[in-house]
């Protein structure tokens, strides 16, 4: 007995749920610290050239792949592929992103744990107390609560039961819906924070610093860095977006949506950008680990506002938030690859899958555990290879989105044929104006510029 697939309830559902899997730590927390790390403007401007040259594109690439067969990554290429060269072959593309998907959200769960350990705090009252006095909350974060991998296993099972639930509800009732109470709460709270964030002396620099291009600013890597940032924020590459794009309904339009989830997304990062610059400039801060700033610096500073505990809370609530609507995706493409394809009931696939995440996320913060201290911990950015967070995001943001990325971009353009990808992407859209600049995209630029990635990281690193 197979059940009727799960639909959104309409565009807007869709568009809700697909912000929600782009919008995450990626926006909040890794994109502010690299562009700081790469002084800003010309990073900030590469990056918007690899959303629109790449990743938008390929995020078209992926929904339309998912809509057209029906079904989650390995199903899609299966179907797809199977009157293709290659074949069946193809099916790996599904089977790199449904791995990719097992192993990010197994280490992307413990960090957004740690938002709970600090909302907790702010119930008690405690964040408000540390805050005021910076080094105490330094100390509390780097000497107690990283070195305490009990603590952080428990946030970590916490978040992984949140994002179980929710993929247990199915699509409308447990994605979609939490999609609609979070996003518009975080939208409403980072707006607020923005607002604050003009008010403080730093707002003029902060947006100074984002948007004047220094180029002798960034190396090779920052360009690297850019693009790869540019995949993991628009969750592209591993068939997330696909499997999104298939519980989509075929009057809504793709190229549309695509363009609308990618615009929120990166207007997120820029804000989040805003907020922190601004504070940072304001009061001098002095930035030891630019990676730690979302947990040991911004606080000290919120606090000093009326009502500091519970604005520091309220911001971590968002933090969660965010990283709440993007493991319901993780987990939803390694779920609905187990229901599509190994005929397993929604049931049994969630708490299967969700349970095996959780249990390798407690291997890693146990190997992380007491041994890593924050110099050389830094789970999601490139210089952090030490430490194994560091280690499963490196090989994640580096190999496998980018290597899937470029699979599927090769697919769509050059086997699936003009007339099935132009069909698609019309429905629902009608005649598409800008069909041909897709397509010189995906053809060329997008693999192009993806391989000369994956080829200057195996060249750059291996010397490093
Ligand atoms: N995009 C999310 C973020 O920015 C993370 C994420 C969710 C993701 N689903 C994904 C990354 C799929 C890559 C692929 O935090």
């Amino acid at each position: 007995m197979t059940q009727p697939r799960g639909q959104w309830s309409g565009r807007l559902g869709f568009i809700l749920a697909a912000a929600g899997s782009a919008i995450g730590l990626g926006n909040l927390w890794k994109f502010p610290y690299m562009a700081y790390e790469n002084q800003g403007g010309a990073f900030v401007l590469i990056y918007i050239v690899a959303v629109l040259a790449v990743g938008i594109p390929i995020m078209m690439a992926e929904i339309l792949l998912g809509r057209r067969y029906q079904k989650s990554p390995v199903g899609a290429f299966l179907r797809a592929g199977a009157d293709k060269v290659g074949g069946k072959l193809w099916a790996g593309v599904g089977f790199l992103g449904v791995t990719a998907g097992f192993v990010i959200l197994s280490y992307y769960s413990v960090v957004a744990g740690w938002t709970i350990h600090y909302i907790l705090m702010a119930i008690a009252g405690k964040l408000g107390e540390l805050a005021r006095q910076p080094e105490l909350l330094q100390n509390h974060f780097v000497n107690e609560f990283l070195q305490n991998s009990r603590l952080q296993i428990t946030y970590h099972l916490v978040f992984m039961a949140l994002t179980t639930a929710a993929v247990y509800f199915g699509v409308k009732r447990g994605i979609e819906r939490v999609a609609r109470y979070l996003m518009p709460i975080l939208f409403g709270i980072l707006f607020f924070l923005l607002i604050y964030s003009a008010t403080t002396p730093g707002f003029g620099r902060a947006i100074g610093f984002l948007f004047q291009a220094n180029f002798a600013a960034v190396d090779r890597y920052g360009f690297l860095e850019a693009m790869g940032q540019a995949f993991f924020s628009l969750s592209l590459g591993m068939g997330a977006m696909l499997t999104y794009g298939s519980y989509m309904n075929r009057s809504g339009s793709i190229p549309k949506s695509t363009l609308q989830i990618s615009a929120l997304d990166t207007l997120i990062g820029l804000v989040a950008c805003v907020i922190m610059f601004s504070i940072i400039f304001s009061f001098d801060m002095e930035i030891q680990k630019s990676s730690s700033i979302l947990f040991t610096t911004l606080p000290t500073v919120l606090v000093q506002l009326p009502g500091g505990n519970w604005v520091n809370g309220l911001f971590y609530l968002l933090i969660a938030f965010a990283a709440l609507t993007s493991t319901i995706s993780l987990l939803e493409v390694v779920s609905s690859f187990a229901i599509d394809e190994l005929k397993w009931s929604r049931r049994r696939a969630t708490l299967t899958m969700g349970s095996s995440i959780a249990v390798f996320g407690i291997l890693n913060a146990l190997s992380n555990g007491a041994s890593a201290p924050l110099s050389t911990f830094n789970p999601l950015g490139r210089s952090s290879t030490a430490g194994v967070f560091g280690t499963l995001d490196f090989l994640a943001a580096n190999w496998f989105l980018p290597v899937g990325g470029l699979l599927i971009a090769l697919f769509v353009g050059w086997f699936l044929g003009r007339r099935d990808a132009r069909e698609e992407l019309e429905a629902g859209h009608g005649v598409m104006t800008g069909f041909g600049v897709w397509r010189f995209l995906i053809r060329f630029v997008a693999p192009i510029a993806v391989a000369a990635i994956i080829v200057s990281v195996i060249l750059g690193y291996e010397y490093q």
